[in-house]
This record gives structure tokens, C-alpha cells and sequence, in this order.
């Protein structure tokens, strides 16, 4: 599916309310909050662009002590389909050898840019590492990747909003919306 730009809606369809979104964060800080409640120390990495969001609000409903990173991959252009390659555009700034680590990623689609991250993370030798997504689209799957934390499992549609793009554009849309016809 490719969109002109100039056509896209301002406003498209929601998918999930800010206020289903709210809720869902909550529940799942609260799951990692008892999971990692005799854990001093706990490392959450930021899968940017897409995650920025998600990550801001999860990581300030944990109400408990973090250390935060970013790491920047790529894996769709300017399309709804990914292109199966995924790169690494900004590394860590921190080792995480020894530390438990969550990766926080807005969506597993594929499988594939999540199989890559955990495979380069893991190979660094943290203590404990784990996933957090707020989407899955378990339909597309390509590959079977582990997701420990998964905020909603939606069908095949190109969704949009909270942190997610099409084109770089509505990353700051406060809800979950789609963009196809469904
Ligand atoms: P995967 O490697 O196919 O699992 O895709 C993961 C990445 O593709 C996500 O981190 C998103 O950036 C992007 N992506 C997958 N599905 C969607 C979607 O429906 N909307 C926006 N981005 C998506």
C-alpha cells in the first residue's frame, strides 16, 4: 500500500482511544513493577522512532528506580509493507553486560526487527532480558520472536498514531488510528 501523502486524513479513524491506551500502560507497568520488584537495578531501552511514546508513558507509570537508553533501527521507507532489512542506525550509549534489560518497541509486525534486536542485545550478555510491545500483529509474523509485555494484539491493518508513522507523519496523533480500509 502506498499513500499519497497530500490525501492522507488529518484525523483517521481510531483504532484504540487514548483512554484504552492509558489503561493498558497502567496494566502493564504494573506486571513489570512485580516482576522486577526484588530487581534493584532496571535498564529500559527505547526502540526509536516508533516506541518514543509508548516508552515516555510506560516508563513514568513504572513509579519505580530506571536507567533509560535509545537505540535507532530502521526497517520501513516510505511504504506499509517492510522492506524485510533492518539496520542499525544509532547504537546504545551504555554497555548492558550483566544488567537486566527491557526493550520497548511500539509494534512486532514481521518478527524481524525484534529478532534482530534481541539477537545483537543478547549477545552483549545482559543478566535478564525482555520484551515490552504495545502492538502485535500476530498475522504478519514472519519469524517467531518471544514478546514478554504485549500491550494489544490487533488484525492486519496499517495502524498509525502514539509514537507510529506512515511517512514520518502522525507520530504525535494521541491515539491509535488505521489508515487502510480494513
Ligand atoms: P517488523 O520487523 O516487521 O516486525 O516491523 C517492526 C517495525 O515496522 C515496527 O517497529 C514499526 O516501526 C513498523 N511497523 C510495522 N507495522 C506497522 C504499522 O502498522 N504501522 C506503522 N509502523 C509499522
Amino acid at each position: 500500500m502506498a499513500l499519497d501523502p497530500e490525501s492522507l486524513p488529518d484525523h483517521p479513524t481510531p483504532l484504540l482511544t487514548q483512554e484504552a491506551i492509558t489503561a493498558r500502560v497502567a496494566d502493564l507497568a504494573a506486571q513489570i513493577r512485580a516482576d522486577y520488584a526484588s530487581t534493584r537495578d532496571l535498564h529500559m531501552v527505547c526502540v526509536l522512532k516508533g516506541a518514543f511514546v509508548f516508552f515516555s508513558d510506560l516508563v513514568r507509570a513504572l513509579d519505580r528506580r530506571v536507567t533509560l537508553d535509545f537505540i535507532v533501527v530502521s526497517s520501513y521507507q516510505k511504504a506499509t509493507r517492510s522492506s524485510g532489512e533492518v539496520r542499525l542506525v544509532k547504537d546504545l550509549d551504555t554497555g548492558i553486560e550483566g544488567r537486566d534489560v527491557i526493550i520497548v518497541e511500539d509494534i512486532v509486525d514481521t518478527g524481524l526487527t525484534l529478532t534482530y534486536l534481541q539477537e545483537i542485545l543478547r549477545a552483549r550478555g545482559p543478566r535478564s532480558l525482555k520484551t515490552a510491545c504495545l502492538l502485535s500483529k500476530p498475522s504478519r509474523r514472519k519469524v517467531e520472536v518471544p514478546v514478554d509485555y504485549v500491550g494489544f494484539t490487533i488484525e492486519d491493518r496499517f495502524v498509525i498514531g502514539y509514537g507510529l508513522d506512515y511517512a514520518e507523519i502522525y507520530r504525535n496523533l494521541p491515539y491509535i488510528g488505521v489508515l487502510d480500509e480494513g
